[in-house]
């Protein structure tokens, strides 16, 4: 039985994550944290992700969160031992098992991701573990998640960007999106890549889930790092009519703003 499951991530992405889930455990409350005094992650170094994700870990924590989703890949990649480490009571879910899982029926898999989490080799080492032996190619698109934050989806930047990241992949048969920024892109992405079958880890959690029962008033509480207002524009776009509270780092640990 799952009543509150805590969320994370740079910004709007997991928001991508939370849509899933709340499918899967229409009941569930939900406390989302958006990092996004922070974001991008991607292109951070690892010691400052593994830093974030303590911090905004004990913070849902201590809202009594019995289910930890770390909606974001390369925050899985580099703090998902640290979390469950320091957690044992509580499940934490990593998108990168997730997202191996869904692309195992493949025989070339493509990954498209941060920097960060193609530097981390997690998803191609996942993969292996769970026995693929096939063709996997890795390619790093530092341009997806500002384009998303900014809401600069319809513009050429974004379709030149969409064009020449995919084009990468596009020999594939399977397209991890290994961003949870990136299915926020939705057709834009998925256009260029005619022919492959897209692995969306978010789905591959939800329905991990999907068996789990849930209570609660199916809510959704959201907190931000950066500018309220900014993230409620923007996260509008994919939640319509979300509200978000403030948050603030002081000496490492989140506090809420007062
Ligand atoms: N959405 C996150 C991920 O899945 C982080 C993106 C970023 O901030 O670079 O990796």
């Amino acid at each position: 039985m799952i009543h509150r499951i805590g969320l994370y991530d740079s910004g709007v992405g997991g928001l991508s994550v939370a849509r899933e889930v709340r499918r899967a455990l229409p009941r569930a409350d939900m406390i989302y944290v958006a990092d996004t005094c922070h974001v991008p992650y991607g292109g951070r170094p690892f010691s400052d992700i593994k830093a974030f994700s303590a911090g905004i870990g004990a913070f849902l924590m201590s809202r009594g969160i019995d289910l930890l989703i770390i909606a974001c890949n390369v925050s899985s990649a580099v703090a998902c031992g640290d979390l469950r480490n320091r957690y044992p009571g509580v499940p934490v879910v990593s998108m990168i098992e997730h997202g191996a899982r869904a692309a195992l029926e493949g025989r070339s898999v493509g990954i498209l991701a941060t920097e960060g989490t193609v530097k981390s080799g997690a998803y191609p080492a996942a993969l292996r573990a769970m026995g693929f032996g096939g063709e996997v190619v890795q390619e790093a698109c530092p341009e997806f998640v500002p384009l998303v934050e900014g809401s600069l989806l319809d513009t050429p930047e974004c379709r030149e960007a969409c064009e020449r990241h995919c084009s990468r992949v596009s020999h594939t048969d399977t397209v991890i999106l290994g961003c949870t920024h990136y299915p926020l892109m939705g057709r834009r992405l998925r256009d260029c890549l005619p022919g492959c079958r897209i692995a969306d880890p978010a789905v591959s959690v939800a329905e991990s889930l999907s068996r789990e029962e849930s209570r609660g008033s199916g809510s959704l509480t959201c907190y931000t790092t950066g500018d309220r207002d900014s993230f409620e524009q923007t996260a509008a776009l994919f939640v319509p009519g979300i509200s978000a509270a403030s948050v603030v780092w002081r000496d490492g640990c989140l506090e809420e703003d007062d």
